[in-house]
């Protein structure tokens, strides 16, 4: 029998989507190219060089540096290993918000570089004094946030980059799922507004394009060099990526879709996607839950856990933060008429005596 993947009609806590019709379409032409080896799969090298300098234009990065990685995992990974390679301490450490994804826990455990995490302010944002605290002449990699996987929050990207550079370290943000809403915001996060040495943005999240495509971002080519190694069987003669054979139909479908869309599709998508947030921030407060206010496109309410089981057993994916609050991500194929449904079947699992509206 043929398996077919689920739809997306009642996805609500994926930080992936529907990829736009362009860039499945370019999937399927490039699926047999390997971009991990340019010298003969020459077209995809081509047009992941266009990714690169597309994502440049979308950080605020003149002359961008980088590659198409198989996800934000791997860029993260990566700017771990940079700094990791480019540091003098013999015992390298990250400071990170403990707000970071969990990838840097892979990271750290695979470089053996130690991982050091510091408390949250009230708003869910790094506390930049508790960073500084931890940092010290060994520390290799501060890393900020734009755009948390828990509550889309943004650190403050500035602070914590003078905190990198007052400890001769790198400087690293991870805008894996904010990065293609944050140029449509006043937010701070990107390389025009800091001294951000490497960044991760994926464009098989808000991008659009199919997985796996993720965006591993540097300042500059040495930042790169410090993650090569000689590949004497291939045709070229270095290779930076943490995998070795990558994806094309990735890279050609985040080209697409970047063509399509950048920018005005990505921004009238961010607009739509924040106004839906909030909608749905003011439906759940009116119905008496506790709810994080979206500085993005996530919302995250505090839904008791019956609750909760019951809108999943009528089918909705749906997920919990690490402090049990619902969570609800408003990408690309997320409309309004799905809230609308989903709050109605929040209404119809909810105990009366909550009612205000
Ligand atoms: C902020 C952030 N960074 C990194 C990742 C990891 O990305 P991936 O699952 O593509 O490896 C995620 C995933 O949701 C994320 O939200």
């Amino acid at each position: 029998m043929r398996a077919e993947p689920q739809d997306f009609g009642r996805v609500l806590s994926s930080m992936c989507t529907e990829p736009h019709p362009a860039a499945r379409e370019a999937a399927e032409r490039f699926l047999a190219t390997n971009p991990g080896d340019p010298g003969t799969y020459e077209a995809v090298a081509d047009l992941e060089e266009r990714v690169v300098d597309d994502l440049g234009a979308i950080v605020g990065l003149d002359d961008p540096v980088g590659y198409v990685a198989s996800g934000g995992t791997e860029a993260n990974i990566q700017a771990v290993r940079a700094a990791r390679n480019l540091a003098d301490a013999a015992n390298p450490n990250v400071v990170a918000p403990e707000s970071v994804h969990f990838s840097f826990r892979k990271a750290a455990g695979v470089l053996d570089v130690d991982l050091r995490l510091a408390p949250l302010s009230d708003d869910y944002r790094a506390d930049v004094d508790a960073v500084r605290e931890l940092a010290d002449d060994d520390t290799a990699l501060v890393v900020g946030v734009a755009g948390t996987t828990e509550y889309g929050r943004v650190d403050p990207i500035p602070e914590l980059g003078a905190v990198a550079r007052d400890h001769d370290a790198l400087f690293h943000v991870d805008a894996a799922w904010g990065g293609f809403f944050l140029p449509f915001t006043d937010r701070e996060w990107s390389f025009a507004d800091a001294p951000v040495d490497t960044m991760t943005i994926d464009p098989h999240k808000v991008g659009q394009a199919a997985i796996p495509a993720g965006g591993f971002l540097v300042r500059d080519e040495s930042l790169l060099d410090a993650l090569a190694v000689d590949t004497p069987y291939l045709e070229s003669t270095g290779q930076a990526t943490l995998t070795g054979t990558r994806s094309g139909a990735g890279v050609a479908s985040a080209a697409a879709a970047i063509d399509e869309l950048w920018p005005d599709g990505y921004r009238e998508g961010y607009e739509r996607a924040q106004a839906d947030a909030e909608w749905l921030a003011a439906a759940l407060t009116d119905r008496g839950y506790d709810v994080v206010e979206p500085t993005l496109p996530l919302v995250a309410a505090d839904v008791p856990e019956r609750e909760f089981e019951a809108l999943r057993d009528a089918g909705w994916r749906i997920s919990r933060t690490g402090d049990d609050e619902l969570r609800i991500v408003c990408m690309p194929h997320v409309t309004r008429t799905m809230l609308e449904s989903f709050v109605a079947d929040v209404d119809s699992v909810r105990p009366r005596r909550n009612v205000n509206t």
